[in-house]
């Protein structure tokens, strides 16, 4: 152990293997994996106070449970916004929470003195340097003994089995529940960039104003998302679902049937948006790399990437070849592991 901490100080990467964990504490879902282990966590980003006591009470899965329906001194907090925190004691306790649930026991195993771990964790790129050390010090607080941040698309890109290594381009979209991170990646670094605060979330408040406006219903986010979840998909199955919200007339219970049509037309704006978005970043890169863009095509990940059909409908647009990576909201978790193998990869990409 002495051994291991001397190595802390000093810095080093060489001792790869031996308590190190992958931390990618996202807008809509926090994982964590254990290098030895792979993924132990995988939950929600949410935590609940009770404003009586000040005290935590729901962490994760729970918490999110009963978001919109807590009673008034329990104050549901989803702590990330847009890939980034905002509310920095929520998610201390959010991840001391997981540290405490699924690392500790792995590594604190029959023994009294708790050695420290290393936290690899991941940042958009347009993170400010003062974001970037309230993740340090968060995952330092909650638990770690020291943390390395990398920069999110190239592991992202690595994590979806992508060339983000070689001098061809890689083009990778993550969209996941906070942003819309778009990069174009040679040789491990980013050479362009564009990020849109259109993920998930946004999508689920455009589709609760949707059924605001066209229903008269007031539903909460959690039906919202499920809503996005199981209906979103530029495909010909379409699908319908019965939900119960609030009458706007008159505030009373009222169910309506929703369908994939309605959650298409809620939401074709905003991926009409994204699509803009792409073009934009398209015409601010240099002529030799569009030949590579055109060959290698668009790859997404995050939890968008799950809508069945998007990537056609991409395509069908702005006429480059677009695929979804395999597992493509696990993609950025798998790519802190996969780097962790690697170490001098891994080298390029730490940001500090
Ligand atoms: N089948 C699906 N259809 C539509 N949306 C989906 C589907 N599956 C997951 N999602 C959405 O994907 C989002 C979660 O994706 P992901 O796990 O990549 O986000 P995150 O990593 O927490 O966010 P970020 O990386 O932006 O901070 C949620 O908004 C969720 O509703
Ligand atoms: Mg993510």
């Amino acid at each position: 152990m002495q051994s291991f901490l001397s190595q802390l100080q000093k810095g080093a990467t060489s001792f790869i293997g031996t308590n190190i964990i992958a931390v990618d504490i996202g807008t809509a879902i926090t994982r964590i994996a254990i290098f030895e282990k792979g993924v132990v966590i995988r939950e929600p980003s949410y935590v609940g106070l009770n404003t009586k006591t000040n005290e935590y009470v729901f962490f994760g899965g729970e918490a999110k449970e009963i978001y919109g329906k807590a009673p008034n001194f329990i104050q549901i907090i989803h702590p990330m916004d847009f890939g980034i925190i905002s509310d920095f004691d929520s998610t201390v306790k959010l991840i001391e929470h997981f540290f405490e649930k699924a690392v500790h026991p792995f590594f604190f195993k029959n023994k009294l003195l708790k050695t420290k771990f290393i936290a690899y964790t991941t940042i958009p790129s347009n993170a400010t340097e003062v974001e970037e050390r309230a993740l340090e010090e968060a995952l330092i607080k909650a638990g770690a003994g020291r943390v390395r941040i990398l920069e999110k698309s190239t592991v992202t890109g690595f994590g979806a089995g992508l060339p983000v290594f070689s001098n061809d381009p890689v083009f990778v979209i993550d969209m996941g529940a906070g942003l819309i991170e778009m990069a174009i990646i040679i040789a491990g670094g980013i050479v362009a960039s564009k990020t849109l605060k259109l993920g998930g979330f946004h999508m689920d408040m455009v589709i609760k104003n949707y059924l605001h406006l066209k229903n008269g219903i007031i539903i909460g986010e959690n039906t919202a998302e499920k809503l996005k979840d199981d209906l979103m998909q530029f495909s010909d199955t379409k699908k319908v679902a019965t939900i119960r919200g609030k009458s706007l007339e008159n505030g009373l219970p009222r169910s309506i049937r929703v369908t994939s049509t309605d959650v298409n037309e809620a939401l074709i704006s905003t991926f009409n948006q994204i699509i803009d978005g792409i073009k934009d970043l398209l015409e601010t890169i240099p002529p030799e790399v569009v030949d590579g863009i055109v060959k290698n095509g668009i790859t997404l990940t995050g939890g968008l990437g799950n809508i069945p059909g998007i990537d056609k409908y991409i395509m069908l647009d702005i006429k480059v070849p677009v695929s979804i990576s395999e597992n493509p909201a696990d993609a950025t978790i798998n790519g802190i592991l996969k780097l962790l193998k690697d170490k001098d990869r891994l080298a390029r990409v730490v940001i500090r």
